[in-house]
């Protein structure tokens, strides 16, 4: 990202290194990152599938469990070394790490790919809310624009739009865009609850949402998906986060940021299953939803902003922008790992970089935007499996493997009551994380074999 220049404080042989101006331009940024259309469309698409409640524990447990240890992972490592992820696993653990900082680059690569494609029906869900309103019947409306050449178009749109950011720097434009339109989104999607709350009919989703049936529990695609989830939602497994802590000056508490990012995106995405279940089970779209559960939010809300005629058009209409606001703030974090990692690496200019990179991943999403079916498994893959894939390495490689000190690295700046946590925090990272995320990884390939069969038509 663009922080703002302040030189590096080492004074070491390293050149220079750029800081975040304030600290709140590293929360801003990370949230930008987390914060995205992971915490509603992949949320609820998700939850969906999980079967609601049961998902809704796991993942909350797996927000605790993993997610914040693996977030103080990747945080220490970048403000470790300054570096992004390929030079930072290569200056504490050598050369043999490379292959990590390569798989980070290629899952941001192929998440950017499809997430475009959903930020593209975004974009357009506004632009018809702007222009003709929301279609009455929801469901089939999705089905017409999920895919194909107009779904094409608007992925290469977003595309363009995102090059166009990482090319020129961020901090201006898209920071004080996201300061306004991030808590406008909050404020839109807990006034939709309260309204839902109100909807004939809404208990039923309620019901889903929060009372969890214990035979879900035991699934274990269900504890696989609110890992992969936690881990998306969170921007972890794929060295963003790393990126980000790599412009951070010395003295910050990672611990306090680790913990307000996480419950700042859990915040939001439990707030839009207030919205999406209860309005799915008011409005009896639970048909359209088992039929596409990827389209879930798309099929869903718009239903509820038609039933609430013109006012639901204009609130739809922020909604849709606001959420754009945020696929655009997590895309940027995205590309941004693979366009610096260009940088350091083969030493092509930010530009070039940017559009180069940006151009292929545009390419590769169109396979995505023609198909809702490969989207999926697309994500099952680099947005499930290669994340978890990631945070096992990263787990591993903090706890057993890197030459400093995790504890001192975390203890520094650390406040009084987080230091007293710190050898918690450090025996989760090393005995608990590996092994509960290598079973997690073992059902997760389990997982991907399965949804690779039934792509190809196996069965
Ligand atoms: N967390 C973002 C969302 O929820 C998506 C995202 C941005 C992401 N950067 C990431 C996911 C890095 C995984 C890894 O929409």
């Amino acid at each position: 990202m663009t922080p703002s220049s302040t030189p590096s404080p080492e004074g070491s042989a390293k050149p220079a290194r750029e800081l975040w101006g304030t600290r709140w331009g590293f929360v801003l940024a990370a949230v930008g990152s987390a914060v995205g259309l992971g915490n509603m469309w992949r949320f609820s698409y998700i939850a969906a599938e999980g079967g609601g409640a049961a998902f809704l524990l796991l993942y909350i447990v797996m927000i605790a469990l993993l997610g914040i240890p693996l977030m103080l992972c990747e945080l220490t490592v970048g403000r470790k070394t300054h570096l992004s992820p390929i030079g930072a696993l290569r200056e504490l653990g050598g050369k043999g790490w490379v292959p990590l900082g390569l798989l980070f680059v290629l899952t941001g690569f192929l998440i950017l790919s499809y997430y475009s494609v959903i930020a593209g029906w975004t974009l357009r869900y506004a632009a018809e809310a702007a222009t003709v309103g929301f279609a009455p019947d929801a469901g089939a409306h999705f089905g017409e624009i999920a895919a194909g050449g107009s779904a094409v178009a608007w992925h290469l749109g977003f595309m363009v739009l995102t090059i166009a950011i990482v090319m020129v720097g961020v901090q201006k434009g898209i920071e004080r865009a996201a300061l306004v339109l991030m808590p406008s989104l909050m404020l839109i999607i807990l006034g939709l609850a309260v309204w839902a709350f109100f909807l004939e009919g809404s208990a039923e989703g309620y019901a889903f949402y929060l009372m969890p049936d214990v035979g879900e529990l035991m699934d274990t695609t269900v504890l696989v998906q609110a890992t992969g989830q936690a881990l998306f939602s969170l921007s972890l497994g794929m060295g963003a986060m790393l990126t980000f802590a790599s412009y951070l000056s010395r003295d910050t508490d990672l611990n306090q940021e680790a913990v307000t990012i996480s419950f700042a995106d859990f915040g939001v995405a439990f707030a839009a299953g207030l919205v999406v279940f209860p309005v799915i089970f008011a409005l009896g779209l639970q048909d359209s939803v088992t039929e596409s559960t990827v389209g879930a939010l798309f099929i869903s809300l718009p239903g509820a902003f038609v039933e609430m005629g013109a006012a639901g058009r204009i609130i739809g209409l922020l909604f849709f922008v606001a959420l754009g606001v945020g696929a655009i703030t997590s895309a940027i974090s995205l590309l941004e790992v693979v366009t610096s990692s260009m940088i350091d690496e083969f030493g092509i200019g930010r530009r070039n970089a940017a559009i180069g990179v940006g151009i292929l991943i545009g390419i590769v999403g169109i396979f995505s935007a023609l198909n809702t079916d490969f989207l999926g498994l697309v994500d099952a893959i680099a947005g499930d499996l290669f994340l978890v894939l990631g945070g096992l390495a990263m787990a591993i490689f903090v706890g057993w493997i890197m030459k400093a000190d995790p504890a001192q690295e975390l203890a520094r700046g650390a406040g009084e009551g987080f230091k007293v946590i710190i050898p918690t925090v450090l025996f989760l990272i090393r005995f608990v994380l590996p092994p509960v995320i290598a079973i997690v990884l073992f059902f997760s390939l389990q997982n991907s074999w399965i949804e690779v069969r039934a792509f190809f038509g196996l069965g």
